[in-house]
């Protein structure tokens, strides 16, 4: 990651779908937000909010009906390896090795040969050293997820967005994982996108969380998390944080 600063800014985002029956559907409208180089939002919600609609925008994986939205000052119009996408099921090619679904995105960029000594850097950071030859099918959910990061890490990017990677994992693997996204923070500093329905990952992990009104989804709330690092999960703190949040999210 180059030392430039990162920004990325959405305004008035207005999405809407055609729904089976023919009417509107609104998934996301007046939506806007601001992150800073660096910095770890958490996107909280109900389900069908807009949170994955709006990282798919992120992603330029799909464009909004109105509203701008922004990346260091450039529209958002396409993909880019430099914003990254580790979906909530690890998309995972079944017929490739850890190593090859890692290296995946450096081949597909045409940037292997100069970058290959990063596969085997992302697989020891992600703690999936000594599985490089196995195989999807021979490996945890917990492994997947980690894959699934590493995928995405590998091509250096300065936009993580997370769409509940972590939601189908026991609660001792997610823990180890959040710590592996907290040390990709530090080393790498990226802008992390976070969406999860999981409040203690929220504050465990973010710097600001962002509650999201039912649909049509907008932004009902803004908490920071100023707590340092490493978090404790039981302190009072941690636990008036908890609170805050489920509160901006009982809608009243
Ligand atoms: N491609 C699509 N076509 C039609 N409706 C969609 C499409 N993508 C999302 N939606 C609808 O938009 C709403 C928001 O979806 P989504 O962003 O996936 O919600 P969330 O991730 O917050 O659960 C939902 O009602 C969903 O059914
Ligand atoms: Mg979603």
């Amino acid at each position: 990651m180059v030392a430039a600063e990162h920004h990325l800014v959405a305004k008035d985002i207005l999405r809407t779908f055609k729904s089976d029956d023919g009417t509107e559907l609104i998934a996301l409208q007046n939506f806007n937000l601001e992150v800073d180089h660096g910095e770890v939002v958490a996107l909280i919600g109900p389900s069908g909010c807009g949170k994955s609609t709006f990282l798919r925008l992120v992603a330029g994986l799909d464009m909004p009906q109105g509203g701008t939205l922004a990346y260091n000052g450039e529209p958002i119009t396409k993909p880019d390896p430099n914003r990254g996408f580790v979906f909530q099921q690890a998309n995972l090619y079944p017929w490739l090795t850890i190593e090859k679904n890692v290296a995946f995105g450096l081949k597909a960029n045409g940037v292997y040969k100069e970058q290959q000594g990063r596969v085997q850097e992302m697989i020891d950071l992600m703690g999936l050293t000594g599985f490089e030859k196995s195989y999807p099918h021979q490996i945890s959910g917990g492994m997947a997820a980690r894959v699934a990061i590493a995928q995405t890490l590998v091509m250096d990017p300065d936009v993580m967005l997370l769409d509940e990677p972590l939601s189908a994992l026991d609660a001792f693997t997610r823990a180890v994982i959040q710590d592996e996204i907290l040390g990709i923070c530090a080393k790498f500093n990226p802008i992390v996108l976070l969406v999860t329905h999981d409040i203690e990952e929220a504050v465990y992990l973010a710097d600001r969380v962002v509650v999201l009104s039912p649909r049509p989804g907008t932004k009902i709330a803004e908490i920071p998390v100023d707590l340092p690092h490493p978090r404790n999960r039981i302190s009072d703190e941690f636990i008036a944080k908890r609170h805050e949040i489920l509160d901006a999210l009982q809608f009243d």
